[in-house]
């Protein structure tokens, strides 16, 4: 017989495999599914990294093992990258480490960085990951309530004095997933003072700091202040640049965070395929021009699917930043329910609010990786299935 570590009861995904059997049950049925659930890209990326990659396929010594740390030529491109965008001058040798996609970072920093019995700061609601790294190291996960009337901004007054003690480090996400607010500039300046006076480690995932609409930027961990001294933040190929099959991300900063990172990381795998790398330094040396029709695409996407929700009398705020609009369920506040029925009675898949923490109760979130016309029309279904509801 076999029998699971017992780590791994910290690991239900069971809110996600119930839709999941649903889905699989209409297309059996015949009936078409949107999937506006999983946050995955359906853009490729621009012609020109394609072509950067299918370069790379025939360079020598492209199909040996790479390395944990990354090819010095993408981390250069990564350094310059944050130097132009953030106005961040960083080492790349020592200073950026390249990553399979962020949730590479994300899933080995607890194991890194964290002893059992540890405490980490986690935003609640918060991408899943960031629970289970904790739970996987042996540590003790203290959620962070992100609410609407303090801006989703977590309260560091409000925990207490003996959780920052026993607390080794903290993960933040702005823009969020899957609260997308873009937080105030002076905000990482608090964050900084709370992890000097504790010690602790911060990490920003900022998979989606360039996925920002009307105009507005989302503020850099990384170019605050004393960021390097206590915090590593990490950068994300995926959304930004349609690169998310091939696993590309970089975490920037503290060198001693990183350096405990690839130690551990070089016993795991072997690094990102280099033809990867070498499309990714061509994404990102490129940036400007494939962030700013990225925007483009992203914020009309949102304003269809919000405009045709609102006409069935579903009002939700447009969000400022990211490929997702967190809706608050009108009414019926379970979001596991509400995601069933969506499902069931209009074809168009959601993700429930709670498989994000207990704070995202009364919420769902919706992916638009769809073409305008796919999200209006789904719009159109989940407002009709809004006006039955009542
Ligand atoms: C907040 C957040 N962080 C990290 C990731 C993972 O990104 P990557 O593809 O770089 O592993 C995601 C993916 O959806 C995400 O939403």
């Amino acid at each position: 017989m076999i029998v699971r570590a017992d780590r791994l009861q910290h690991i239900s995904s069971a809110v996600f495999y119930e839709l999941e059997a649903v889905k699989q049950e209409l297309t059996q049925r015949g009936i078409p599914v949107t999937d506006l659930g999983i946050g995955s890209p359906d853009m490729p990326p621009v012609a020109h990294v394609q072509q950067a990659f299918s370069q790379a396929l025939s360079q020598r010594g492209v199909y040996g093992y790479p390395t944990t740390q990354g090819t010095a030529s993408f981390k250069e491109a990564a350094s310059h990258f944050v130097s132009a965008r953030y106005g961040v001058s960083l080492d790349p040798a020592h200073e950026i480490l390249t990553l399979m996609g962020a949730q590479d970072g994300l899933a080995h920093l607890a194991l890194a960085l964290v002893n059992p019995g540890d405490i980490v700061l986690i935003p609640d609601p918060g991408y899943p990951i960031y629970e289970v790294s904790v739970h996987l190291a042996g540590g003790i996960p203290y959620h962070l309530p992100l609410l609407a009337e303090r801006g989703y901004l977590p309260d560091f007054e409000a925990v207490p004095h003996d959780v920052l003690r026993r607390s080794r480090m903290m993960i933040l996400n702005y823009p969020g997933n899957p609260v997308t607010a873009i937080p105030p500039q002076d905000f990482f300046t608090t964050v900084i003072d709370v992890a000097r006076r504790h010690e602790i480690a911060v990490v920003h995932d900022a998979a989606y700091i360039e996925l920002v609409f009307d105009g507005a930027r989302s503020p850099s961990f990384l170019a605050t202040p004393g960021a390097t001294d206590v915090g590593i933040e990490l950068h994300s190929l995926s959304k930004t640049f349609n690169f998310a099959g091939p696993r590309l991300a970089f975490a920037a900063g503290n060198r001693d965070i990183l350096s405990a990172l690839q130690t551990l990381k070089s016993n795991i795998d072997y690094g990102v395929f280099r033809a990867a790398q070498a499309a990714g330094e061509t994404a990102l040396n490129g940036a400007e021009e494939t962030i700013v029709a990225m925007r483009q695409q992203y914020a009309s996407r949102r304003d269809i699917f919000i405009s045709t929700l609102a006409e069935s009398g579903w009002h939700v705020d447009p969000p400022a930043a990211t490929m997702f609009v967190w809706a608050p369920i009108p009414g019926d506040r379970d979001s596991r329910l509400f995601a069933r029925r969506l499902l069931e009675n209009t074809g168009v898949a959601c993700v429930p609010g709670i498989g994000f923490g207990a704070h995202g109760e009364g919420f769902v979130r919706f992916a638009l990786v769809h073409p305008a016309g796919v999200l209006q029309d789904a719009a159109r279904r989940i407002g009709h299935f809004f006006t039955t509801m009542h």
